[in-house]
C-alpha cells in the first residue's frame, strides 16, 4: 500500500510503498479514506528523537478491510472512526472506566501494537504506527475496540475530524473539566483543537466564553463556534483583560490549547479563586510551568487538570457526538477548511505550520 512516510526526523514526508501484514486476534485491518492534520503530527516530524520510520496521522476514518479471529463487532465494509487508542477493556485504569489511561493503548507513544509488534515493513525492514493510527496510509491495523462504527449516511471526512480534534477538545470540556452551565471560559489557542474547546463550552452552555488566538483569522472563525469575546494575546494582557471583564473574578475554566507551559500559568492567573485550568495542548518536553502551591493551591484553591483525547471514552463518547452533530448542535464540515489529496501532505503540513485555516483532512485512498 502507498503511505506517507517520516523516513527520518525531521525531514518532509515521503511517499512510499508500504506492506501490511493481516489482522491478528482481536484486530482489524482498514481502509483508510480520510486523515486530519492534527499539531502533534507536526511535533512527531520536527522532534529529531522521534522514531522512524514510520507512518502517522492519527485522525482518520475509513472502512473495514479484514477482521482478525475473534472479532465480532465488525465486519468488511463497515464504516469505521479510528480512535488513537484501543482500551484493553481489562487493565486497571479500563476497569475504572478510564480507557485513556489503558495500559496497551500506550504502545500508541512507542509506535507499536500493544505486543510491542509493528504491522508495517518495507524491504523487509519494520515501519513504526503513529499515534495508534497510522491514518497516512492506504491500510491501517487497529485493535477492534479503536473503530468506532459509524452509519453510512456520516460522511467519512467529518467523522476523521471527530478522531483526534472534536474528542480531545469538546471531551476536555464535558469529561475533564465538567464545565456547567453559565461558567466563563477561556481557551488558548484556535487550532482544530481550541475550535473545539469552544464547542464543547457552548454545548455545556457557558455563558461566556474567551477565545485568544494571535492570529486574526481564526479569532474571528472561533465566533461561529461559541466564542463570545476575542483576544489577540500579542496585544493585550489576556490576564488582566479577562479580570476586567468578570468584575476583577477571573473565569471559572482555562483552557491552554496551543501547547505550552507558560499558558498554563497564564490559565492559572485568570482564573477566579477555585477555579480550574485545563492543559489540552502538547508542550515540548523541556517546558515547565511555576506554580505558588501556597497562593494558588492552598489559599486560592484552583485546580490543574491534564488530559489525554478529552478523556474519552471513544466507543460511548463518538456516537453521543455524532447525535450532537445531526442534531446541529456540534458543528463538523465548518472545522474542515481545506482537502487535499495525500501526495500534497507537505503543503499541507506548511499551512498547518502557519494557522491556514482550522483542519485540512487529506483523502488518503
Ligand atoms: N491532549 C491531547 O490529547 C491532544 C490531542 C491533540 C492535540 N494536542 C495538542 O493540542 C495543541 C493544539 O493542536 P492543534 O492541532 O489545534 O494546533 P494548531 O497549530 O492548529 O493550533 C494552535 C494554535 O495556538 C495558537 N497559539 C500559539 N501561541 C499562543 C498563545 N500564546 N496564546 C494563544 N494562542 C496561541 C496558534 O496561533 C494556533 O492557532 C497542540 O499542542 C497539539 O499537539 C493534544
Ligand atoms: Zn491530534
Ligand atoms: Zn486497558
Amino acid at each position: 500500500m502507498k503511505a506517507a512516510l517520516l523516513a527520518s526526523p525531521a525531514t518532509p514526508l515521503v511517499m512510499a510503498d508500504v506492506d501490511c501484514i493481516d489482522p491478528g486476534p482481536g484486530l482489524v485491518r482498514v481502509r483508510v479514506t480520510h486523515c486530519g492534520l492534527c499539531h502533534s503530527d507536526l511535533t512527531m516530524i520536527d522532534a529529531q528523537e522521534s522514531l522512524t520510520p514510520i507512518i502517522l496521522g492519527h485522525e482518520a476514518a475509513g472502512i473495514i478491510d479484514a477482521v482478525g479471529p475473534g472479532v465480532s463487532t465488525l465486519a468488511p465494509g463497515d464504516h469505521v472512526m479510528l480512535s488513537p487508542f484501543g482500551p484493553c477493556s481489562q487493565c486497571y485504569w479500563c476497569v475504572r472506566g478510564e480507557p485513556t489511561h489503558c495500559a496497551a493503548a500506550m504502545s500508541m507513544f512507542g509506535g507499536t501494537m500493544s505486543d510491542g509488534s509493528v504491522p508495517f515493513s518495507m524491504d523487509g525492514e519494520p515501519v513504526y504506527r503513529g499515534l495508534g493510527v497510522a491514518g497516512f496510509g492506504e491500510l491501517t491495523i487497529v485493535a477492534a475496540s479503536a473503530a468506532v462504527k459509524i452509519d453510512h449516511d456520516v460522511p467519512l471526512e467529518v467523522a476523521a475530524v471527530i478522531g483526534c480534534a472534536i474528542q480531545t477538545g469538546v471531551g476536555a470540556v464535558l469529561n475533564t473539566a465538567q464545565v456547567e452551565e453559565g461558567a466563563t471560559v477561556l481557551v488558548m489557542g484556535l487550532g482544530g483543537v481550541g475550535m473545539s474547546v469552544v464547542q464543547g463550552a457552548r454545548l455545556a452552555g457557558a455563558a461566556r466564553v474567551f477565545a485568544s488566538d494571535p492570529v486574526a483569522e481564526r479569532r474571528n472563525a472561533a465566533v461561529a463556534f461559541g466564542a463570545t469575546d476575542l483576544l489577540d494575546p500579542t496585544d493585550i494582557d489576556v490576564v488582566e483583560h479577562v479580570k476586567e471583564a468578570t468584575a476583577g473574578i477571573g473565569v471559572d475554566y482555562a483552557f491552554d490549547a496551543a501547547g505550552a507551559g507558560p499558558l498554563v500559568e497564564t490559565g492559572l492567573a485568570a482564573n477566579r479563586s477555585g477555579g480550574t485550568t485545563v492543559m489540552v495542548g502538547a508542550p515540548a518536553v523541556e517546558h515547565s510551568v511555576t506554580i505558588n502551591p501556597a497562593v494558588q493551591f492552598l489559599v486560592e484553591g484552583k485546580k490543574l487538570f491534564g488530559c489525554l483525547y478529552g478523556d474519552c471514552s471513544s466507543q460511548r463518547e463518538v456516537p453521543r457526538l455524532l447525535s450532537l452533530w445531526q442534531q446541529g448542535r456540534l458543528d463538523l464540515e465548518p472545522m474542515i477548511t481545506a482537502r487535499r489529496p495525500i501526495a500534497d501532505i507537505n503543503a499541507a503540513l506548511d499551512d498547518l505550520r502557519a494557522s491556514i485555516g482550522i483542519r485540512t483532512v487529506l483523502n488518503v485512498s
